[in-house]
């Protein structure tokens, strides 16, 4: 069931790439809400020749792995009904994720609320299934008390993410909702080095500014949030689909060990693959199934002179020779390990032939000796040379084990 779900969504990925030549990551990046992100109702995809692999991020709500907490304010500034709508929002958007306590594309979620100090409610191992969730969302009541201590609701999830947040689930990326109407600035208690240092840690601050009826805005809660992960209801057209976009997001990064060729220019998601270099040398074949066994990685597949530039400034000693994915078989036909088709990318003027093109049988290597054109010559395929595995980003459609 999970793999067909998986794989309709890969295919409307897919289909969606195709669509718009620049990927799917247009302008501002996740505004594909319009429903082929979701995988139980995207239309089933038209089947396609084109087979060109994607190396950005796919969207799919059922496929999300994440661990979130939510850090609602339950201050005088709310009401117990303000708190009860906007846990009901989490909620609506938590049934198209797969919530539960197993390792793989499931997320849990922890809820934390806080006035004068924080309080955790819910830990990340209290729900089991959206049903759980529902369940606990009037269950919790309003504090009421003065203060507004965002700072401390950081602190109470951070806890519960070291607490119940490593091993099995130390892959995931970690998230914080801070759901706020109030937020003063300047007190002993402003959050901003707090939020700064989990963000700087690699954690995702969502923000969702929490306008009651007649209530004041909060624009300042802006500052806390990771790129591009600002909401409000303010204009009173939020949907769980917003939220949702966010979490896919947040969702989209490279492992540690592996570097984005490129960021998505306005949200700084990587939008071009992973790349993870491999320090010592092998033969095409070993390297080629080296990198399958990372999350079905692939040897790189480079078609312009940039690309060709990144992978050489991946390699400690830049005169090496590096493999790439390309080979050819005994019958003359040129392949791409991503499968990539030929006609789409081949060495021309940058990266150019060396010395001719590979023979029939060879795998083709690239080395960089003037700095600025890039050469590809072919070699039998048991030479040892280095090599770097590519992938697309970590996502809601590609789980990193
Ligand atoms: C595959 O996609 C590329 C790039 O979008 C396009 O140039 C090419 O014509 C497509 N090939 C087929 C068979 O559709
Ligand atoms: C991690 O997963 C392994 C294998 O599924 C399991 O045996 C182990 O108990 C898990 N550890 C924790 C801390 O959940
Ligand atoms: C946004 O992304 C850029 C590039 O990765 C990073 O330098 C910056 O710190 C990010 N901003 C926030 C608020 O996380
Ligand atoms: C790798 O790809 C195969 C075939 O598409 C798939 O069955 C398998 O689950 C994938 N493995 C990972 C780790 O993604
Ligand atoms: C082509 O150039 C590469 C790199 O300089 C070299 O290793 C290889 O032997 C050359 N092949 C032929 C057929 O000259």
């Amino acid at each position: 069931m999970r793999l067909g779900l998986l794989a309709v969504c890969l295919l409307s990925t897919a289909t969606m790439a195709l669509a718009q030549s620049d990927g799917w990551t247009v302008s501002d990046g996740w505004t594909a809400s319009d429903g082929w992100t979701d995988g139980r109702t995207s239309p089933s995809p038209s089947p396609s020749q084109n087979s060109s692999s994607s190396l950005g991020c796919g969207c799919s709500y059922p496929g999300l792995w994440l661990d979130v907490i939510l850090v609602a304010d339950s201050s005088s500034s709310m009401t117990q009904a303000g708190l009860q709508t906007l846990l009901s929002y989490i909620a609506t958007a938590s049934l198209q994720m797969t919530i539960g306590q197993q390792v793989g594309q499931v997320s849990r979620l922890g809820i934390v609320t806080y006035s004068d100090t924080a309080t955790l409610r819910y830990g990340l191992t209290d729900f089991a299934s959206t049903t759980d969730i529902l369940n606990a969302v009037f269950n919790v009541k309003l504090e009421g008390n003065g203060g507004s201590n965002i700072e401390d609701g950081i602190r109470v999830a951070l806890n519960e993410f070291e607490k119940n947040g490593k091993g099995n689930y130390s892959n995931r990326k970690k998230v914080i909702i801070i759901a706020a109407s109030h937020y003063e600035p300047g007190g002993s208690t402003d959050p901003q080095q707090a939020a700064a240092t989990f963000r700087g840690n690699g954690g995702i601050i969502i923000t969702i500014e929490y306008v009651q009826n007649h209530g004041t805005t909060v624009p300042i809660l802006d500052s806390l949030a990771s790129n591009c992960s600002q909401l409000t209801n303010r204009n009173e057209d939020l949907r769980a689909s917003d939220l949702l976009d966010k979490f896919c997001q947040a969702n989209c990064f490279c492992s540690a060990n592996w570097d984005p060729y490129s960021l998505d220019q306005k949200c700084y998601t990587p939008d071009n693959g992973c790349y993870s270099p491999v320090t010592i040398p092998a033969a095409w074949p070993l390297a080629q199934r080296y990198c399958a066994m990372q999350n079905n990685a692939t040897l790189p597949t480079v078609c312009d002179g940039p690309k060709a530039i990144f992978m050489t400034s991946l390699l400690k000693n830049r005169n090496e020779a590096q493999w790439t994915g390309l080979s050819r078989s005994s019958n003359g036909q040129f392949t791409w390990d991503d499968k990539t088709p030929y006609a789409n990318c081949y060495p021309d003027t940058n990266p150019k032939w060396l010395n001719g093109t590979a023979t029939n049988g060879q795998a083709v290597a690239q080395l960089n000796p003037s700095g600025f054109v890039n050469g590809f010559f072919g070699a039998p395929q048991f030479t040892d040379y280095l090599y770097t595995c590519q992938n697309s980003p970590c996502s809601s459609t590609l789980y990193c084990s």
